[in-house]
């Protein structure tokens, strides 16, 4: 890591940022003033993973269907997976029905505020919980998902991509630019997040609408390549089991009863459809009926 100079202080780039958000945020349904904790934390598990044009209508219909955790805490996991549809990754789903036991049993039914305790509950990373931390209770906290770390990567230390997993240093730096008010806080980590969303892009950045771009460190540089660029992985689709288990997944959601193995998909390789097929099952979002046929857990 680089120490920052002077010119590129975070003081310096608060004002920036703040402003741009202000001007050029997103209308998302989740940032709303007064939305709860509970809508966050399931914005938050959907967002993992998933781009937010996918997201925005999925989260509305689950906050219709499920508003408090009690509410999906009641609801079955096949209800959940049939729910979650295509957002991919499904064993978020389930966590999340996980978590929402765990904050009707343990927390009362209200979603905890402590980093502790957000980071006791099945599926909340560091990233989540400090997200619902910042943006639905408004403490100061640093939050730091691939947006940020790539904005601060580029501005502050003249990287075109931050490192391949995050470093204890980057952590270190991230949270010494957090503003200490935690009002300001909340929004300088959406800020950065948004810039980074919608202009400090991975490939194509936009540095003629950046409002840091007369100060990055990166650009300054004469916005050198990627130096980790061989580490990274890519993550294919087409042919893979997780392609498998999403094409299995999907006529176990749409299948009014249980399937016989010779009622999935076939797409010309039984021995990829078995390991599929047993993934999902071993994941818990799938179960064998007495009958050996498939379908989404009911219990
Ligand atoms: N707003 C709050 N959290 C977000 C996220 N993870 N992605 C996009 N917008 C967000």
């Amino acid at each position: 890591m680089q120490v920052t100079t002077s010119s590129e202080h975070p003081e310096r780039l608060l004002p920036l940022v703040l402003d741009w958000y202000a001007r050029h945020r997103r209308d998302l349904p989740w940032r709303v003033p007064g939305t709860s904790a509970w809508a966050v934390l399931v914005s938050e598990v959907m967002l993992q993973q998933t781009p937010v044009v996918r997201v925005e209508p999925a989260w509305r219909e689950w906050m219709q269907r499920w508003p408090d955790p009690a509410a999906l805490a009641a609801a079955t996991p096949a209800e959940v997976l049939r729910a979650w549809d295509r957002l991919g990754y499904p064993r978020r789903a389930l966590r999340l029905r996980d978590a929402a036991i765990a904050i009707r049993d343990r927390h009362g039914g209200t979603v905890p505020r402590t980093t502790a305790e957000l980071r006791a509950l099945p599926g909340v990373g560091s990233y989540t919980a400090a997200a619902i931390r910042s943006f639905a209770y408004g403490e100061r906290d640093v939050v730091l998902d691939t947006n940020v770390r790539r904005v601060l990567a580029r501005a502050l230390d003249g990287a075109a991509l931050p490192a391949p997993s995050l470093t204890r240093a980057e952590e270190r730096r991230a949270e010494a630019v957090v503003p200490a008010d935690p009002a300001t806080s909340a929004r300088w980590n959406i800020g950065l997040m948004e810039l980074g969303a919608l202009v400090c892009t991975a490939r194509a950045p936009r540095c003629g609408s950046c409002p840091l771009a007369h100060t990055c460190a990166w650009r300054r540089a004469g916005a050198p390549g990627d130096v980790h660029a061989a580490r990274r992985r890519t993550q294919p689709w087409q042919g893979t089991d997780r392609q498998a288990r999403g094409r299995l997944m999907a006529a176990l959601r749409d299948a009014v009863e249980p399937l016989a193995v010779t009622e999935l998909p076939d797409w010309g390789d039984e021995t990829q459809r078995d390991r599929a097929l047993a993934g999902l099952v071993a994941d818990g979002l799938v179960e064998v009926t007495p009958q050996a046929r498939y379908r989404l857990p009911e219990g």
